[in-house]
């Protein structure tokens, strides 16, 4: 979702936000630009410029390039300035609606004053449409749809020669979630941000002598590794040389409580390297994920999950696991699928009631609270809205034993929740989660054993049998990733579908889901996942030798009742492509295309059967031509409601 980058230095900092930008792409976003402070040789020659596109950051780079090569153009090179990659909510992707956004306000003689705010915002402001009217009963012209505009023109209203504090009494006005990073031409050495509800950090450079803002450290992984992770409600005062932050009660924050941080963002994660695409890249990479996020793991302690971030002292995590008597799972999309999994463990294994929910929907939703529920949040990036609000939602209900399972140690989800386990996925490009979701599985089937450890209900030798299989569970991936020729040659039939049906039972419902989401999120393809068993109490009607249906089928428990479905397919005509275990007893024919997976996996075995799925959509979309890493209309992070 949309992306920022800013910055006050001493040098030229256009080619940092650029190289900012490019960075942030793998969030998602439909148009880009680019806003400085150009200094003249004399004032009127000085002032904000700005570059906008609608096409990708390389083709901004390029216009940015050829600036000030025309006649009457000026180059667009200044030490203070502000980009932005806009993923759109409000109005069209266009050149108009792209940030960074100026302020046309009226000068005193009446007249429409030049250029003097410029702003990017990341978020929606909900009281927009009240916000304009008054700006343009006081004479703004509004020359875009976005809600982002309101907030450059709010800030220049309430300016009197202190962008700082204007910006203080503009936040105070607005509802909803932002980040924004504004500067004003009068001030030509000063950025000011606030981050409410959406990510904002400062990068401190140079030996504090230059400054930037960005939605996350990634964005400034090559020109700083010293990070301050700015908190809700937080406002930040950038100047040459010196910052300065207040709180949400504006109140002076004191250096030790935004501490510098190190923060080692992998720039290299932006390589391809043998890969053509990032998804590609991160369906291979799941071997290692996993051996990361499981090293250094010798036993199953509750100190697992206890919060790196806040140091809290202690074991909380042993208190929490022996009082809870529920768990309730909050998250979207593919967080929300594993969540799904991991309730068949947290049921079977650990014996403790799980609750599965929607994050959008728990949010608004009257629910019972109860107290002693660990609730848990799923979460890739750590800043999804929707997670967030429902994390927020059960803490202000009195559900206080909160826990997350993310991928990004430093994100709001960490330090918002009294427990973490992060998982080690690497950053994840590719919009299509992958290695996130497995990496995600891997840590859910740690809390289900910490959990039926603390509830008494794991032995000694169980969880060392339990250890070992995670353990081998890199291996087991490998031999998986090998069966990808088989896959392509299954792509080749989907690539010529519109839709298809996934089936699964038990764990693998859930599997079949998210092998359903990743076949229409990259591929346009539209697929439904079914529990194997509700195919007669509806489904089957769609069923013909034009619908592609995909079985997972382990040979566990339920894989008789899985085959009696099998054959209900076949009898319509239908054309099964199943993903069997080495030992399941499925034969080939011409209308059962069947896979064998390298070994049976017993509870574990969703980790490895998701990777097919995945594999299939991706290649599937290369077949199709779509955009894999950035399937349209989509974002990486979902920062908006
Ligand atoms: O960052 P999160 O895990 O909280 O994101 C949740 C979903 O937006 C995400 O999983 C989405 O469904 C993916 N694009 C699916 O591949």
């Amino acid at each position: 979702m949309c992306g920022i980058v800013a910055g006050v230095s001493g040098r030229n900092v256009v080619p940092v936000l650029v190289q900012g930008l490019a960075r942030l792409e793998y969030r998602g976003y439909d148009s880009c630009g680019v806003a400085v402070y150009v200094q003249g040789p004399d004032p009127a020659a000085s002032g904000l410029r700005r570059a906008r596109s609608t096409s990708r950051v390389a083709e901004l780079a390029i216009q940015l390039e050829a600036s000030g090569t025309s006649a009457g153009s000026d180059r667009l090179e200044g030490s203070l300035g502000i980009a932005h990659t806009r993923w759109a909510t409000h109005g069209a992707p266009s050149v108009g609606n792209a940030h960074p956004h100026f302020s046309h306000g009226p000068g005193p003689d009446g007249s429409q004053r030049p250029g003097r705010v410029a702003l990017v915002h990341n978020g929606i402001i909900e009281n927009h449409d009240e916000l304009r009217a008054r700006l343009q009963a006081r004479g703004y012209v509004f020359t875009s749809q976005t809600d982002t505009e309101v907030i450059a023109h709010l800030v220049d209203s309430l300016y009197d020669g202190d962008l700082f504090d204007a910006v203080k009494a503009a936040v105070l006005q607005l509802h909803g979630a932002f980040a924004i990073a504004v500067f004003c031409k009068d001030e030509p050495q000063r950025l000011v941000g606030a981050r409410a509800g959406s990510p904002l950090v400062l990068g401190v450079g140079h030996d504090g002598q230059e400054y930037f803002l960005a939605s996350d450290a990634m964005a400034l992984a090559g020109v700083t590794d010293q990070i301050v992770y700015l908190e809700e409600g937080d406002l930040v005062d950038v100047q040459l040389g010196k910052y300065w932050i207040v709180d949400k009660a504006q109140k002076a924050v004191a250096a030790p409580q935004r501490p510098v941080r190190t923060v080692h963002a992998h720039s290299g994660a932006a390589e391809l390297g043998p890969y053509r695409h990032y998804m590609q890249k991160e369906i291979f990479e799941q071997p290692r994920a996993i051996a990361d996020t499981l090293e250094g793991i010798e036993g199953i302690v509750p100190e697992l999950f206890d919060q790196q971030m806040n140091h809290a002292p202690g074991s909380n995590a042993a208190r929490v696991f022996a009082k809870i008597d529920s768990v309730l799972i909050l998250a979207c999309g593919t967080s929300y699928y594993s969540g799904c999994t991991a309730k068949y463990w947290l049921e079977s294994i650990a014996r403790v009631p799980t609750q599965v929910e929607v994050a959008s929907e728990y949010r608004y939703r009257d629910s019972v609270p109860n107290p002693q529920t660990l609730v848990v949040t799923i979460s890739q990036s750590g800043e999804t809205a929707d997670t967030l609000a429902a994390l927020r939602h059960a803490q202000a209900q009195g559900m206080d034993h909160t826990l997350t399972i993310c991928n990004v140690a430093t994100s709001a989800m960490v330090r918002e929740c009294s427990l973490a386990y992060v998982t080690r996925a690497g950053v994840e490009i590719g919009v299509a989660s992958t290695k996130a979701f497995t990496t995600q599985l891997a840590g859910l089937f740690l809390l289900t054993l910490a959990l039926a450890q603390a509830k008494g209900r794991l032995s000694e030798e169980q969880e060392q049998q339990h250890l070992k299989a995670m353990r081998h569970l890199p291996a087991a991936l490998q031999a998986v990733l090998a069966l990808e020729p088989q896959i392509i040659g299954w792509s080749e039939d989907f690539a010529k579908k519109e839709n298809a049906l996934f089936l699964g039972r038990g764990l693998h419902y859930p599997i079949a889901m998210e092998g359903a989401l990743k076949l229409k999120e990259i591929t346009y393809i539209h697929a439904e996942a079914y529990a194997a068993g509700e195919l007669k109490h509806g489904p089957l009607a769609l069923v013909t030798s034009e619908m592609p249906v995909v079985t997972v089928a382990p040979n566990d428990a339920l894989l008789e009742k899985l085959k009696s479905n099998l054959h209900e397919v076949r009898a319509r005509g239908g054309v099964l492509y199943v993903l069997a275990d080495a030992d399941t007893r499925i034969e080939s024919a011409q209308d059962m295309h069947v896979i064998r997976m390298p070994e049976h996996y017993g509870a574990l075995s969703p980790l490895l059967h998701v990777v097919p799925l995945q594999l299939l959509a991706y290649h599937t979309a290369c077949a199709r031509g779509t955009d894999v890493d950035k399937p349209r209309n989509l974002a990486k992070s979902v920062t908006v409601e």
